[in-house]
């Protein structure tokens, strides 16, 4: 359909047919695909994918999850090479982790404009600010930030980290969003957030919300940490990606749901709940929750990295063990 000056803004059919989505499986993809599997095989390869990534990319996928569960799945993986569609710090993750194997990331232009903002200096600078206080990073960051950090966190385990603390001055790095509703669901603790935040959920508003809800009246929202408060405070259900998938079961007389995170979400609770309906919570698949770094890689990135054992993701050593053990730290919270 297209879209011109007389299409009436809340015509969400319209807006949709604006937004880029995956072909459809076609016999060429199938065929790429299944090149794709037997390629991995021959490489003795395990293929990871965030849940942000495309349709088709996650479906070629040994694995797919959140940052969490990819994070224990690269962790514990005995195959030689880690293929991680996802984005780069995942990536690099993957390696400090487990740092015998081989990680590749298939597109060396997925960065993550969270993680780059902030560094190993503003960090340090930081810290010295704030002294006697707790770090608690996000896995979207660097290594070298996480190697000056105390301990990382996802959006599955933030509030469990923060709480397990034995002290109560925290330095919250670097997703503002996600540390201000930490700090509510953690009261006792006192968490300074640093200023960063994801583009592609700070872009959405709340006014987006409560026009997409106005044609889907009953419907209930989902929303991920990393949106604004407003967007929080009307959500019904907060979590990370994975948990999204599963909290639909919470609401067997729902048909729809308006989902604020990056769209590639749609793909995972669309499969698993396939009576239901999911609307992107800007009323629109992709439009502003559209993360261009997620959706750069390819099925032929896949398997151009596969075949020619590109792009190599490596850690410096030192740095490797400083990250490692703020991981590590995590992974051993009990979730709550
Ligand atoms: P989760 O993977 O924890 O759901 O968070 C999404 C995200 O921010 C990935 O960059």
């Amino acid at each position: 359909m297209k879209l011109n000056n007389a299409t009436p803004i809340n015509d969400h059919s319209a807006q949709r047919s604006l937004c880029l989505e995956p072909p459809e499986d076609t016999a060429a993809q199938a065929g790429l695909m299944e090149e794709i599997r037997d390629l991995a095989r021959v490489r003795r390869a395990v293929i990871l994918a965030h849940n942000y990534q495309t349709g088709p990319v996650q479906d070629v996928a040994h694995h797919v999850g959140d940052s969490l569960a990819l994070a224990l799945e690269a962790q514990k993986a005995d195959a030689d090479q880690i293929v991680f569609a996802g984005v780069h710090f995942m990536a690099e993750a993957a390696k400090v982790l487990n740092p015998g194997k081989r990680v590749f990331l298939p597109h060396r232009g997925a960065g993550c404009s969270l993680a780059d903002s902030i560094s190993a200096e503003s960090l340090e600078d930081w810290k010295t600010r704030y002294p006697g206080h707790t770090v608690v990073t996000y896995i979207n960051s660097s290594a070298e930030v996480k190697a000056l950090s105390d301990i990382c966190c996802t959006s599955a385990n933030a509030i469990s980290v923060v709480r397990s603390l034995p002290g109560t001055k925290v330095l919250f790095t670097p997703d503002k969003n996600l540390g201000r509703w930490v700090q509510k669901h953690v009261p006792e603790k006192e968490v300074v957030v640093y200023d960063g935040a994801c583009p592609s959920h700070d872009v959405l508003r709340g006014v987006n919300v409560k026009k997409t809800l106005l044609s889907y009246p009953g419907a209930v929202v989902i929303a991920h940490p990393e949106c604004r408060e407003d967007i929080l405070e009307m959500a019904d259900e907060i979590c990370s990606t994975a948990a999204m998938v599963h909290k639909v079961a919470l609401y067997p007389q729902t048909k729809t749901f308006l989902v604020a995170t990056e769209s590639g979400i749609l793909h995972q609770m669309k499969k698993a709940w396939p009576d239901r309906e999911f609307i992107m919570a800007d009323g629109c698949i992709g439009c502003r929750l559209h993360c261009p770094y997620m959706k750069m890689i390819t099925l032929e990135d896949v398997r151009r990295s596969l075949l020619e054992e590109v792009f190599e993701v490596e850690v410096d050593p030192q740095t490797a063990q400083g990250a490692r053990l703020a991981l590590e730290r995590m992974m051993a919270v009990p979730r709550d």
